[in-house]
């Protein structure tokens, strides 16, 4: 989780027996010491004994946006800035221009520096959200014994994917948290299948595969996972691996995301509404339905939204003024998935030894 997942949660993680997962798409590949700082300290909070390269790397891979679209930029900022603008944010370094503030796997090899750290590290997984990188760079990785998952959303992306050769893939649900990992961004046909719907479809075509293909690939269903009685109802399901949490772990102290995000996690005890919404970044994510990003869901609709991640260069920026000149943190987009019921403040540690109890319970009943 982009933005929410630490070293600390990775290695509780880790330490608990599970498989950790550190994402790197915040660290720009023009900045490997960077990465290397995150690795180090990961690495170092890992208990003794326990193998740390337990863990999945994982990076977004998507098509390079049209930075040169002015028209449709200037656009796009006056719309955001027309929100901001009353409540008294200067917002004139917002003209014309965004920035890519993410970086794209697709050129990872144009930084030998940060794709040797990579390898060199050697995690047992690296996974991709977003679309398939190039076939070379997964050669590479496969050939320094590194597991390749990815995630998909439909059979189709399925498709492609074996076809590539991964060893997992991530199905990840409609109601999952986060950006949806279309290959297509914001896809009109998105089949919007949520998790356990996917998970049916993605083995039923995988039984009229042979069997070396559907036997050797893991199957992860991810989307509204919050209790160990879930995960064993998945785990139940012939061909299904394992399962991938992220909701859960947001509102832990462990977490990077700020109090007020935490706070809305931990005061919806009885769950809360979420929205899938493009508005923020440029592509599907779902976040809370919180009054700001209804309203700006709405009022979006027939504008031209720059490619992805364009948009949250001026959505974040101008949501970082805020909060940095009023304290005010109602304007910003906050991810969560569908479905989920007290998600509580507990250290990851403490999650997870629930999630084993509740799983052990299921399993005896
Ligand atoms: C705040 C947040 C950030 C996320 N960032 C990423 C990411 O960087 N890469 C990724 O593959 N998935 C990301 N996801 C999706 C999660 O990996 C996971 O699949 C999802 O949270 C599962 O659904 P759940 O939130 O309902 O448990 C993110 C999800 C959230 C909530």
């Amino acid at each position: 989780m982009a933005g929410a997942s630490t070293p600390e949660i990775a290695s509780s993680v880790v330490n608990a027996g599970a498989i950790g997962s550190l994402p790197l798409a915040g660290i720009k590949y023009s900045q490997p010491e960077k990465l290397q700082t995150i690795l180090t300290k990961y690495k170092a909070l890992v208990a003794p004994g326990i193998d740390y390269r337990n863990v999945n790397l994982n990076f977004f891979c998507y098509e390079l946006p049209d930075v040169n679209n002015k028209a449709v930029n200037r656009a796009w900022i006056q719309h955001i800035q027309s929100y901001f603008k009353p409540l008294g944010i200067a917002t004139e370094s917002y003209t014309d221009t965004l920035r890519d503030t993410y970086d794209t796997f697709a050129r990872i090899e144009e930084f030998p520096a940060y794709f040797d750290a990579i390898i060199e590290f050697r995690p047992k997984i690296i996974s991709f959200h977003f679309g398939i990188p190039p076939a070379r760079v997964l050669a590479r990785l496969r050939a320094a014994g590194i597991k390749l998952f990815i995630s998909v959303t439909n059979v189709d992306e399925l498709k492609q994917v074996l076809a590539a050769g991964f060893d997992g893939v991530i199905l990840q649900g409609y109601n999952a948290g986060g950006h949806r990992g279309n290959f297509i961004r914001n896809d009109p046909a998105d089949t919007k299948l949520e998790a356990r719907a996917l998970t049916e479809e993605v083995l039923a075509y995988l039984e009229t595969t042979d069997t070396t293909t559907s036997d050797n690939i893991f199957i992860i269903p991810a989307g509204g996972i919050s209790t160990g009685a879930q995960i064993a109802a998945y785990l139940r399901i012939p061909g299904v691996s394992a399962t991938q949490l992220g909701s859960v772990f947001l509102a832990t102290p462990e977490s990077s995301v700020p109090q007020y995000h935490k706070d809305l996690l931990t005061s919806h005890p009885d769950g809360f509404e979420t929205i899938l919404t493009p508005y923020g970044t440029g592509r599907a994510a779902r976040a809370f339905k919180t009054p700001f990003m209804d309203k700006l869901y709405r009022e979006s609709a027939g504008l031209q939204l720059p490619d992805y991640p364009l948009p949250a260069d001026v959505f974040r920026g101008l949501n970082g003024v805020l909060a940095q000149q009023t304290g005010r943190r109602e304007f910003n987009m906050y991810l969560v998935g569908a479905g989920h019921k007290n998600l509580s403040a507990d250290p990851v540690e403490v999650v997870i030894e629930r999630l084993i109890n509740e799983y052990q319970s299921e399993l005896s009943n």
